[in-house]
């Protein structure tokens, strides 16, 4: 059943629509805000009205579209220190190389710059942009002084671009642009109406490190940062499934329109997995410690001078993955493990994959030189029942995306979403 827009308690994004070849998707992007019973005030740049046109916002958001810093009327009707207060969030879409640089310098010489400025509310960035000029250090520096600054950035993502580059650069889709908008607006997510390809799906995800204790002060612990199950809890959540997310202890912030559970050893969370069947996706993501100390001390282990240091007993942890994987009434469609490998990385998956049981199995390099453990990137290897497809690499978010699109084209074999991997 299809979930009604939530009213989200007149809550605005104020977007800001650059010049670039993009600039057209964001009219579907509005679509999904006012979908979501979001109101959505536009500013169009002087570059930004080469592609969209100041009659087509006004028609998709039914508000006024401010242009000028020098308008009488505008400044006469609400103030530009005003409009840049008068969002709950702001969004830049597309954000080009130029505007980046301006916000990273602190221009105020139009409209745009001036309410990025001056705004005291959260900005989010959705950069598009020709490769190199993504690749250049100037770019990267400013990203990077953004970032700092708070700004909060979704995609690009990897693909062909309008100027038949490929790489880095091409605006993040409007779905998962929507998404992150849902997710950093401040208050409670609007209810969006599940529309994706995995709309009326269910899917289970487990991310993150668990915690096994040794004693009341102590545990076992690995160095997962849980970042690569909480794009794809995200990424599939953005495709319409309901999606519920089991997570060891992590650093990140719990992901709206998601169901969170946390817990803390393998044992908590195999319980949590038993909880949320029947489902029909799982995606094991989380790196769950193999054993458990036999006998958790229940007060603090003493340090005694002399004394030989305690030995630990460990016993073997459930296997969540090869629990759900095996065969019966409550097992998902489609079961995905991943496998944190350190050499011959194909070929360990492959067999993982026998061993487990699960249909599929995204494979990743861990040797600390490859930075993956615990870092923003990933380079996967897909291994299905087909055999092993390598993919460049890239953001854990754009794994995330890549894979869901996959599983949504497991259920719904016509499904494209327009995105290529490489
Ligand atoms: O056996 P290994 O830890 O290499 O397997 C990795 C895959 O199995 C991951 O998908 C992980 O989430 C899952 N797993 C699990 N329960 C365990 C160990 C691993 O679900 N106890």
């Amino acid at each position: 059943m299809q979930a009604a827009p939530a009213p989200v308690g007149g809550r605005t994004v104020l977007l800001i629509v650059c010049g670039g070849i993009a600039a057209y998707k964001t009219l579907e992007l509005i679509r999904l805000l006012t979908g979501a019973g979001l109101r959505v005030r536009t500013v169009l740049t002087a570059a930004g009205k080469q592609f969209v046109t100041p009659l087509s916002l006004q028609a998709l958001t039914g508000e006024k579209v401010y242009e000028d810093l020098f308008s009488l009327t505008d400044e006469n009707e609400m103030g530009h220190i005003a409009l840049s207060r008068s969002g709950d969030l702001l969004v830049v879409c597309p954000a080009t190389a130029d505007i980046m640089a301006r916000m990273a310098a602190g221009l105020a010489d139009d409209l745009a710059s001036t309410l990025l400025l001056a705004t005291d509310k959260p900005v989010l960035i959705a950069p598009a942009m020709n490769v190199r000029m993504w690749d250049h250090p100037a770019t990267q520096a400013n990203l990077a002084t953004l970032r700092a600054r708070g700004v909060m950035v979704v995609g690009p993502e990897i693909g062909l671009m309008a100027c038949n580059e490929t790489g880095p650069g091409r605006l993040a889709e409007p779905p998962v642009i929507a998404e992150a908008i849902f997710h950093h607006l401040p208050g409670p997510a609007p209810v969006v109406p599940a529309t994706g390809p995995l709309a009326g799906r269910h899917a289970l995800v487990t991310a993150g490190p668990t915690h096994e204790p040794i004693d009341p002060v102590r545990y076992l612990a690995n160095r997962s940062s849980g970042r690569q199950g909480y794009e794809v809890a995200q990424a599939l959540a953005a495709l319409g499934a309901r999606v519920t997310l089991v997570s060891g202890p992590v650093d990140l912030p719990p992901p709206k329109g998601i169901t969170l559970r946390r817990v803390e050893t393998a044992r908590q969370m195999l319980a949590a997995c038993r909880d949320a069947l029947p489902c029909d996706i799982a995606v094991c993501a989380a790196a769950v410690a193999d054993w458990h100390v036999a006998a958790e001390a229940t007060s603090k282990i003493k340090k005694t001078a002399g004394a030989p240091p305690p030995a630990l007993t460990l016993v073997p942890n459930p296997d969540i993955l090869a629990e759900l994987s095996a065969p019966g009434a409550n097992r998902p469609a489609l079961v995905i493990g991943f496998a944190a490998e350190t050499d011959t990385v194909a070929q360990h998956a492959a067999a993982k994959r026998l061993a487990k049981g699960c249909d599929w199995i995204v494979a990743n390099d861990v040797r600390p030189e490859t930075g993956i453990m615990g870092g923003m990137e990933n380079e996967i290897v897909l291994i299905t029942g087909e055999g092993a497809e390598q993919w460049p690499r890239m953001g854990k978010q754009d794994v995330a995306t890549h894979l869901a699109d996959r599983i949504a084209t497991f259920f719904t074999p016509d499904f494209s979403s327009g995105r290529s991997i490489s």
